[in-house]
């Protein structure tokens, strides 16, 4: 019996891995956060599948179910929306696993950032302008965040900023970084990105909070940076004709020349 944690992407069915799929399909139990895993997903479940909505539960609930499922040797399906490495609660699942020596699987998926980025049509590192994402969020109810990693911090390296779990305190997050970004810094707000009803706002730190305040509901990103809307950068390095690489060498100083049979 094995748990198999899969990453269930940002909301698209679609946007799902094919071993997710199969994980899915392999698993009689099937334990899923309901309030951000599409349940298009669900109808992968083989027939007579157990499905919880783990929603409602607290780790110890869920834990149970793992537990019962072990006992009788069944397979669990344990699907968190995006990617299972930021903000998934994963962490403490598998801390509780290794205690009782129940194995698992990790299956990535597409995370919330990439699908609003996709949807924004941008690539978040332009050689020139920034090299850096910052994937991030304020404090919440249940969240405090550690002393160091403020907005401000990471905001003073001028790297992109993709703000999780924040819509709420849209106007704190743009006063703070109006100071370090400038009030005509490119911002986008995404919700529900590759959903049906994905919405994009795009504006300035000194008018999003005003552009942005009718978005549908709190499941958005907010990302920062001048690398949105930025058609002044250079060309990357890799693809220029003269520049010498293992897949292109070019003529025979190059260092990736054959040697000589
Ligand atoms: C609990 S975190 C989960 C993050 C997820 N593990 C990931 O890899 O993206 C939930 C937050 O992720 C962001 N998010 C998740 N899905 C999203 C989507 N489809 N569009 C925009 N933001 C999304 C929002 O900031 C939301 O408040």
């Amino acid at each position: 019996m094995t748990v198999h944690f899969v990453g269930a992407g940002p909301g698209a069915p679609d946007l799902l891995t094919l071993r997710g799929r199969d994980r899915i399909a392999g698993s009689p139990v099937c334990l899923y956060a309901g309030s951000l895993v599409p349940a298009a997903l669900l109808d992968h479940c083989p027939p007579g599948a157990r499905i919880v909505n783990t929603a409602p539960l607290s780790l110890d609930a869920i834990v149970a179910e793992i537990e019962a499922a072990h006992a009788q040797g069944l397979d669990v399906a344990r699907l968190h929306s995006g990617d299972l490495s930021i903000w998934s609660a994963m962490g403490e699942q598998l801390r509780r696993l290794r205690a009782l020596h129940i194995p698992f699987t990790i299956t990535p998926g597409v995370p919330a950032f990439a699908a609003a980025a996709a949807a924004l049509e941008a690539e978040l590192t332009l050689p020139g302008l920034t090299q850096s994402v910052v994937l991030t969020r304020t404090p919440g109810r249940a969240s405090t965040m550690p002393p160091a990693e403020r907005l401000t911090t990471f905001a003073a390296t001028g790297a992109t900023l993709a703000i999780h779990l924040s819509i709420h305190a849209l106007e704190r997050v743009a006063a703070d970084l109006i100071p370090i970004y400038g009030g005509d810094c490119p911002v986008a707000v995404v919700w529900r990105a590759s959903w049906p009803d994905e919405r994009i706002v795009r504006a300035t730190l000194a008018d999003v909070t005003v552009a942005a305040k009718d978005g549908p509901g709190r499941t958005a990103l907010i990302l920062v940076g001048p690398v949105l809307g930025a058609s002044e950068f250079v060309e990357s390095s890799l693809y220029a004709p003269d520049y010498d690489r293992r897949f292109r060498p070019q003529g025979s100083g190059s260092r990736f020349a054959e040697p000589m049979a």
